[in-house]
């Protein structure tokens, strides 16, 4: 009669198959949920309502899914994209806590060490001192600011689209300190040193992230 049912190891087994097969991974302590894209779309939604943030984080997700693909990681572009939507989850709500709030509630809804890490380490040197270590990392705190510039230059022209901007035009703007005076060009800069790149080289492969996933919903 045993072989008609499993043994108690064979259901703890069939246990950690079925978590891992929905998204779960079995970790000393708990389980530790792998986020997948529409959970951290409507975790954004949840912690944020302005138009702003929304847009912001589905861009910052896009440009992060073109670097994923463009620098070799293609096969974890979903998890950089995850990463983008959700690296400001905290920001219209905790802004003073931005970056820790943030940790917070990844963690208390069992979001894996690497995705909270990732998120936390745009805020370095402003609000944590968690630095941007992997790649990803340090695209995300490049191009965190960038976007926002880059979009703002968009909007100033008549297609209103980053389909025809050039890079000198980024650039023209990137001089003019009281035009989006609320990208810090000292952050973009840093993100640049970071990952190694001149910054034309950063701002023209994020002009061609952003046509990537512009007008996307
Ligand atoms: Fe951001």
């Amino acid at each position: 009669m045993t072989g008609l049912f499993p043994r108690r190891r064979d259901v703890s087994e069939i246990v950690r198959i079925l978590r891992v097969r929905h998204g779960e991974r079995k970790k000393k302590g708990g389980v530790v949920m792998e986020i997948t894209r529409e959970a951290a779309w409507n975790l954004l939604t949840e912690y944020n309502q302005g138009e702003f943030h929304l847009r912001h984080g589905k861009t910052v997700g896009g440009v992060m899914k073109w670097f994923a693909e463009t620098l070799g990681y293609g096969d974890e572009a979903d998890f950089w994209e995850i990463v983008g939507i959700l690296h400001d989850l905290d920001f219209e709500q905790f802004p003073e806590q931005h970056c820790i709030k943030l940790q917070e509630i990844l963690r208390s809804r069992g979001a894996e060490e690497r995705l909270i890490h990732a998120t936390a380490s745009h805020g370095w040197q402003l609000t944590v001192t968690i630095a941007p270590e992997h790649e990803m990392e340090k695209v995300l705190y490049a191009v965190d600011e960038l976007t926002g510039l880059i979009g703002a230059v968009a909007l100033m022209r008549p297609s209103k689209s980053v389909c025809d901007l050039e890079v000198k035009t980024v650039k023209k703007k990137w001089k003019d300190k009281k035009f989006a005076a609320g990208c810090s060009r000292e952050v973009i800069g840093r993100g640049a040193e970071l990952l190694g790149w001149e910054l034309d080289d950063l701002i023209e492969k994020t002009i061609f992230a952003m046509r990537s996933c512009e007008n996307k919903s």
